[in-house]
């Protein structure tokens, strides 16, 4: 099977992108796959197993695959663009398709979609270049609250609000990941991850909860999550019932956002009670790496990395 790698790509997880293809690059069977790495660099520029090449020739190499995996975290890749031009070149690939994508890289439309669905998401305010949140907003959300680029990961460009004097300053620091920003009432609770995969007979199977423990002060961010800062409890002490509704809950944001192949949705579950877990967000390429979230998950449940990489590469082939 010839298949090419796609890493790399012009957004802030540039890095990350280059970690998750170290890990499937290591990951797959040479027996079974005849492998070229297609990376994108942080100007745009193309390099095909290590050569820089003219975009005409990549998109020839590209073609010229049996299947592409897109291993790309980020807008101009995870974001449906890059889902657009595989479809455009006729060559299947790996992972979620143009709408589910792009749905899931904006954390705005993502949260309007699944509350649509009635799952169960933060109030938020979405905001353009130039809108503020007016005073009524403020007391609407409540402090604290997060201040997101709407289209961004791995929480680059996020701040924590505890004050609106803070606020000014937080919308520019965002801004400059994404003119479009989102307002988001802080939500308390366990930090629980739920990672979907789709079976090659189209089946989709929700994995064992995982918890996140953010080891320093502050939230699971950039640094903590790349810098050893956070341990992952998988699968997370909870009992079957709550169990149950993570996973119901993540299939049904696997469905509403028409995904295919994979999907990591990442909750917060209040500590009251039997309430409902609130969607944070979703990954629609979560980051790949051994040691990364998903493929965690699925080790946990029996399913090893090299498997997991042949289930979904199966799943573009049918
Ligand atoms: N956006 C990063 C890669 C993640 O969610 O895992
Ligand atoms: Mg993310």
């Amino acid at each position: 099977i010839r298949l090419a790698v796609l890493y790399g790509g012009q957004s802030g997880e540039h890095e990350v992108s280059r970690r998750s293809a170290e890990s499937i690059l290591a990951g797959l069977d040479r027996e079974r796959y005849r492998v070229t790495e297609v990376l994108i660099g942080r100007d745009g520029g193309w390099h095909v197993d290590g050569r820089p090449v003219p975009l005409p020739l990549a998109l020839r190499v590209l073609r010229a695959q049996d299947v592409v995996f897109p291993a790309l975290h980020g807008p101009y890749g995870e974001d449906g663009t890059v889902a657009s031009l595989l479809e455009w070149l006729g060559v299947p690939y790996v992972g979620n398709g143009v709408f589910a994508s792009a749905a899931g890289m904006d954390k705005g439309v993502t949260k309007r979609l699944l509350a649509a669905e009635g799952l169960r998401v933060s109030p938020g305010v979405t905001l353009r270049p130039d809108e503020e949140l007016s005073p009524a907003e403020q007391r609407r959300l409540g402090l604290p609250v997060f201040v997101k680029p709407a289209r961004a990961g791995s929480s680059l460009g996020v701040v924590r609000v505890t004050d609106w004097a803070e606020l000014p300053a937080a919308l520019r620091q965002a801004r400059e990941v994404d003119p479009k920003v989102l307002v988001e009432q802080g939500a308390r609770g366990r930090e629980i991850d739920v990672a979907v995969l789709q079976h090659p007979d189209g089946r989709v199977q929700a994995g064992p909860p995982l918890e996140i423990r953010v080891t320093g002060a502050g939230f699971f961010d950039y640094d903590a999550k790349y810098d050893g800062g956070a341990v992952f409890q998988i699968p997370a002490a909870l009992d079957p019932a709550t169990t149950q509704v993570l996973q119901d809950r993540a299939i049904r944001a696997f469905d509403a956002l028409d995904c295919r192949g994979l999907l990591r949705v990442d909750f917060f579950l209040p500590t009251q009670g039997s309430a409902e877990p609130i969607v944070n967000e979703v990954n629609t390429f979560p980051g790949f790496t051994t040691a990364s979230q998903f493929p965690q998950i699925w080790q946990q449940a029996g399913i090893g990395f090299a498997t997991l990489l042949d289930i979904l590469i199966s799943g573009a082939l049918v």
